[in-house]
């Protein structure tokens, strides 16, 4: 990940505070009706925690972030919680999932960071797994506050998952402006 953003308390506070209001509670009801409640999700990229809390309400959810800083604030808010130190290109963990989520986390990976990030998510998930991960919508990439910030259209993603993934919805979604977003459902496919 470049730039400091996300890695400084600061920046993590700051963070948190204008995301009070923001959650992907649609997201994960969407999530519920592919996955049985009480199976086993690793989040990547907890962040601030509320889509942590949401999740755990149904499974049983490990939590993980790159940020050492988000990692900190996750396990002082959340003491019972379980949260792993991972970056989500190369997932090492030696646990496997039912499911694996994100909410606008994978837009931060350049394209083959994105391609080596499914494969390993491929690797950890159980037979029949499930990936559930939204995007921001649109084309190219920039740098924002420092950070690098990849656009996908649904074709693009289709196109990077469907190798180890069956494709089971791609839609748009509001997040601030209509459409703005992509919420990608997909089930591991075997053998690879
Ligand atoms: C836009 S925030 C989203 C946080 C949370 N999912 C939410 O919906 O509020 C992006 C999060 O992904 C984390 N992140 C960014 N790049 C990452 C990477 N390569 N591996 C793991 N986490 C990453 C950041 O530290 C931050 O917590």
């Amino acid at each position: 990940m470049e730039g400091a953003y996300y890695r400084t308390k600061e920046s993590v506070d700051e963070y948190t505070k204008l995301s009070k209001d923001v959650s992907g509670k649609e997201l994960i009801e969407k999530l519920s009706k592919i996955l049985t409640p009480g199976a086993e999700i690793l989040e990547i990229g907890s962040g601030p925690g509320t889509d942590w809390r949401i999740l755990s309400e149904t499974y049983t959810v490990i939590g993980s972030d790159n940020s050492i800083e988000f990692l900190a604030h996750l396990r002082t808010q959340n003491p019972l919680g379980e949260f792993l130190e991972l970056d989500a290109t190369a997932l090492k963990t030696g646990k496997r999932f039912d499911g694996i989520y994100s909410n606008k986390v994978l837009h931060h990976l350049k394209d083959d960071e994105l391609t080596s990030s499914i494969k390993r998510q491929h690797e950890r998930l159980n037979p029949g797994g499930i990936v559930c991960h939204s995007f921001w919508k649109g084309e190219g990439s920039e740098v924002f506050k420092g950070l690098f910030v990849n656009y996908h259209s649904a074709s693009d993603l289709e196109r990077i998952f469907e190798n180890y993934f069956e494709i089971l919805s791609i839609e748009e979604y509001k997040e601030f402006e209509d459409n703005d977003s992509l919420l990608l459902i997909g089930k591991k496919k075997t053998p690879q």
